[in-house]
C-alpha cells in the first residue's frame, strides 16, 4: 500500500457523530463550535463567553491511548477556542452523542432532570459534558471535591450548582452505562495513517493556512522556511486571538503531530518536557516529584483548558500573570530551542526581553523544557492569589526555594508572576536570603529587599499597592510555614517585627 502523503485526502478529516467528515472552504481559523453550530447545524453545543471561561461549549476530544478504556481517550476540551484544523485525524463526542443503554437519556441527563439541575438550561449541555466526562473517567462514585474540580470549567450564572453536584453523584447510583468506544478506535485507527496536514482555505473563507507537520525535521523546517508563521499548541491563548480580537493568523503551524514533542521523560534528575505536553499530562508528574506544586496545580485553569493547553505555549506565550513560569523559574528550569538542526540551551530566566518579547530568534521554536528536580535539602513553596478561587488568571504568583545546608541558606530562588512585565526573579531578595538562617532578620531583610525588586502595575486583577503588599505576605507566610518545624520565638519575632 502507498504510504499516504500531505493532501491525501482533501481537507480537514475527523469523526463525529457516527460518520468521518472532510471539511473544505472554511476558514482555517474556524473553531470546532463554529463548525457545529454553523455547518454541521448541531446546536446543542452552546456559546456562551467564547473565551474558554464558561464550559458552555464542551465536546469531548477522543484520541488513539493504549492505557485508556477500549484504547481511546475521551478528554473535554472548550470548543469555542479549539480550532476545527487541530482535530485533524481525530474524533469529537458531543451531546447529541449521548443517549442511555436503551436509546434514553444517558444517566447523567437523566440525573440532571431528576435533581432539577437545569434552570436556564443555557449552560446545561455543557454542565451534561463535563458530568458524562467524569461518569466515563471513573468506575467509583466520585467525592464531592472530585466533582467540584470536574465542574471547575463550567459557570452557572444562576447559581444552581447544589442540584448539578447531586446530580453527579445520582448519575453513578444508576446501572453503569458505558460510552462505547469501539467505533471510534476504529475510525482514529484508519485516520491515524494520514502524514501530515497542510489545508488552505479558499480566497471566499480567508486563504489562511494550517500546517501541521509529521515530524521534528519538517516543523523545523517549515519554520525555517516561514518564519512569519504563527505556533499553536494548544490554542487556549490563541484560541481568544481569534475569537475576541479577530486578530489575522494568516499560517498557523501545529505542533501536536510531531512525536517528539510530546515526551515527558525524567532524565538523570531532570524532567524533560516536550512543547507539546498538555498542562493535564505534565502536572500530574511534576506534582509527583514536587508535591508543593500540587496547589497551584489544582487551580491552573480548569480540566478542559489544561487538556488542550500546553506548558510549553505559557512560557512562550509569557504573559506577565502566566502561572507556570514562577515555579519554573524558582526551579531553575531551562528551554531547548531549536531552529533548522541547531538546537540551544537558555535558562528560563533569560528567555524573557519584555513584555510579551522573548530570546525567540525567526524560524526558532521551543522544543522542550529541562526542570531540575529538587533535592532533599531543597525547601519549596509555591502561591497562587486571583479573585476566584477556580479557573481564574492570577494577580499574583509566588514561588520559592531555598537549599540548606547546617541551617545556613545556600541557595535562594524567589520568582513572581504579576508584578513586572515579564515573570521575573527577585534578584535582591534573593541575596538577602543566602547566607541568612530561618530567623527573624534574614525574614525581615530578605521583606524590605522585595521591596525594591518591583514596580508593579495596577490593572484590573489588582492595584500596585495590593500586589506590593500581598508580594510581602506570601513572603512571611512561606517563612512561616518553613519555620513551623523550628523555633517558636523565631515566629514570634517576626510577627513583633512586622
Ligand atoms: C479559561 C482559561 C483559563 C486560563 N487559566 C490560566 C491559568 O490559570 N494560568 C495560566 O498561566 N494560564 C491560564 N490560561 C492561559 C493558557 O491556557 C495558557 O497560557 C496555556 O498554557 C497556553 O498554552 P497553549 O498550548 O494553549 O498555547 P497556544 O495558545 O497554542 O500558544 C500561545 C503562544 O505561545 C506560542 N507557542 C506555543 N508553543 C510554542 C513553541 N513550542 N515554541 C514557540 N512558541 C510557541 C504561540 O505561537 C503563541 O504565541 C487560561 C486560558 C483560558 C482560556
Ligand atoms: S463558550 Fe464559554 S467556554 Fe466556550
Ligand atoms: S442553569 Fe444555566 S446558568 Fe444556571
Amino acid at each position: 500500500m502507498t504510504a499516504p502523503v500531505a493532501g491525501d485526502q482533501p481537507g480537514i478529516r475527523f469523526w463525529w457523530h457516527g460518520a468521518q467528515r472532510s471539511v473544505v472552504g472554511v476558514a482555517s481559523t474556524m473553531t470546532v463550535l463554529e463548525w457545529l453550530r454553523t455547518e454541521a447545524r448541531a446546536v446543542g453545543t452552546k456559546e456562551g463567553c467564547a473565551e474558554g471561561d464558561c464550559g458552555a461549549c464542551l465536546v469531548m476530544l477522543a484520541e488513539l491511548d493504549a492505557d485508556a478504556e477500549q484504547g481511546v481517550a475521551l478528554r473535554p476540551i472548550n470548543s469555542c477556542i479549539h480550532l476545527l484544523a487541530m482535530i485533524d485525524g481525530k474524533a469529537i463526542v458531543t451531546v447529541e452523542d449521548l443517549h442511555g443503554a436503551s436509546g434514553g437519556l444517558h444517566p447523567v441527563q437523566q440525573a440532571m432532570v431528576d435533581c432539577h439541575a437545569s434552570q436556564c438550561g443555557f449552560c446545561t449541555p455543557g454542565f451534561v459534558m463535563a458530568l458524562f466526562g467524569l461518569y466515563e473517567s471513573r468506575t467509583d462514585a466520585p467525592s464531592r471535591a472530585a466533582t467540584c474540580q470536574a465542574l471547575a470549567g463550567n459557570l452557572c450564572r444562576c447559581t444552581g450548582y447544589r442540584p448539578i453536584v447531586a446530580a453527579a453523584a445520582q448519575a453513578f447510583e444508576r446501572p453503569r452505562h458505558r460510552f462505547d468506544r469501539a467505533p471510534l478506535r476504529t475510525a482514529l485507527q484508519a485516520m491515524a495513517a494520514r502524514a501530515a496536514l497542510d489545508y488552505r482555505a479558499g480566497a471566499a473563507a480567508g486563504g489562511g493556512r494550517f500546517e501541521a507537520p509529521a515530524t521534528l525535521a519538517a516543523l523545523a523546517q517549515t519554520l525555517l522556511a516561514a518564519p512569519a508563521a504563527r505556533i499553536v499548541a494548544g490554542a487556549t491563548d490563541i484560541g481568544l486571538w481569534i475569537t475576541k480580537q479577530a486578530r489575522p493568523l494568516p499560517h498557523l503551524v501545529h505542533l501536536d503531530r510531531v512525536p517528539e514533542l510530546h515526551t515527558l521523560e525524567l532524565q538523570q534528575g531532570q524532567l524533560v518536557i516536550g512543547a507539546a505536553v498538555s498542562h493535564s499530562r505534565a502536572w500530574p508528574v511534576l506534582c509527583r516529584h514536587v508535591p508543593a506544586l500540587s496547589d497551584l496545580a489544582r487551580r491552573f485553569a480548569a480540566p478542559p483548558v489544561c487538556n488542550a493547553g500546553t506548558l510549553g505555549g505559557n512560557v512562550a506565550n509569557g504573559s506577565p500573570i502566566g502561572d507556570g513560569m514562577p515555579p519554573l523559574l524558582a526551579l531553575d528550569a531551562r528551554l531547548r530551542l531549536q531552529r533548522g538542526g541547531q538546537v540551544r540551551e537558555l535558562a528560563l530566566a533569560d528567555f524573557y526581553l519584555g513584555y510579551q518579547r522573548t530570546a525567540l530568534a525567526p524560524g526558532e521554536f521551543l522544543r522542550e523544557l529541562v526542570v531540575p528536580l529538587p533535592g532533599p535539602a531543597t525547601r519549596f513553596a509555591c502561591y497562587k492569589v486571583s479573585k476566584r478561587y477556580d479557573q481564574d488568571i492570577s494577580a499574583l504568583c509566588a514561588a520559592f526555594r531555598v537549599d540548606f545546608a547546617d541551617g545556613v541558606i545556600t541557595a535562594a530562588r524567589v520568582a513572581f508572576g504579576g508584578m513586572a512585565a515579564t515573570p521575573q526573579r527577585a534578584p535582591a531578595c534573593e541575596a538577602a536570603l543566602l547566607g541568612g538562617h530561618l530567623d527573624a532578620a534574614t525574614l525581615d531583610a530578605a521583606r524590605r529587599a522585595l521591596l525594591t525588586d518591583f514596580s508593579p502595575l495596577s490593572d484590573l486583577r489588582a492595584s500596585a499597592a495590593y500586589r506590593r503588599v500581598v508580594a510581602g505576605r506570601l513572603l512571611e507566610r512561606w517563612w512561616h510555614a518553613l519555620a513551623g518545624g523550628g523555633s517558636p520565638d523565631a515566629l514570634d519575632a517576626v510577627e513583633a517585627g512586622a
